[in-house]
């Protein structure tokens, strides 16, 4: 299947796909472009070292339609037909998520339904949670509320702030990214009722 990537920044994730896709892990899973919204975006630097194609379209004083149209006239002329998101830090329209339903996937860090949104290890923090952790979920008109796909937790220690538990949640991030990446290439992927169901061999 045909993928794009969308991030916004460091793109760690990104990386972990590339380098799952270069080990042969994601075997039905060619990643053929990657999109930013921002122009100094680490994620660029990987795309030019792994010879992916990308395209930085500048979100800033860009309505979110207008951005998004600008994205998908690149999605459906390179025939795209799964959209990964990895730290992607805009809201997508609801056009958009039409044209892709049930093709676009996101990573999330922290056990959703807790603590959606931009500030997941410091509201787990503040929270005092015991555990966390992060989720790879299907993209719905919400923020990050879409059938959830597989999760894995952390336990958070007394002494962890924002930035341990950053650290903590990010390997397990690059770990079961790219393995739900993997399934739903392969069809293994199916929603029921709001219910995803992952078909084993
Ligand atoms: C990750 O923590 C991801 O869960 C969240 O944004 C962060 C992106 O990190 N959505 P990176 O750009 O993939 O390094």
């Amino acid at each position: 299947m045909r993928v794009a990537v969308l991030a916004s920044g460091r793109g760690s994730n990104f990386q972990s796909i590339l380098n799952a896709s270069e080990r042969g892990k994601l075997p039905n899973c060619k990643i053929k472009l990657l999109i930013v919204n921002k122009k100094e975006a680490y994620a660029i630097e990987r795309a030019k070292k792994h010879n992916v194609p990308y395209y930085i379209i500048e979100s800033k004083n860009k309505k979110r339609e207008e951005f998004d149209l600008e994205m998908l006239e690149i999605l459906k002329s390179n025939k795209i037909e799964i959209v990964v998101l990895a730290g992607f830090m805009r809201i997508l329209s609801k056009q958009f998520i039409s044209e892709y339903k049930d093709k676009i996937i996101n990573i999330h860090p922290s056990l959703l339904p807790k603590f959606p949104g931009a500030h997941a290890h410091r509201d787990a923090i503040e929270a005092k949670a015991k555990i966390s952790g992060c989720t790879v979920h299907f993209v719905d008109e919400g923020v990050d509320t879409g059938p959830i796909i597989m999760q894995e937790s952390v336990a958070v220690d007394i002494d962890d702030d924002e930035h341990t538990l950053s650290e903590k949640i990010l390997p397990i991030e690059h770990k079961i990214y790219p393995k739900v990446l993997d399934l739903l290439t392969s069809n293994k992927l199916k929603i029921i009722n709001g219910k995803v169901i992952t078909e084993t061999d």
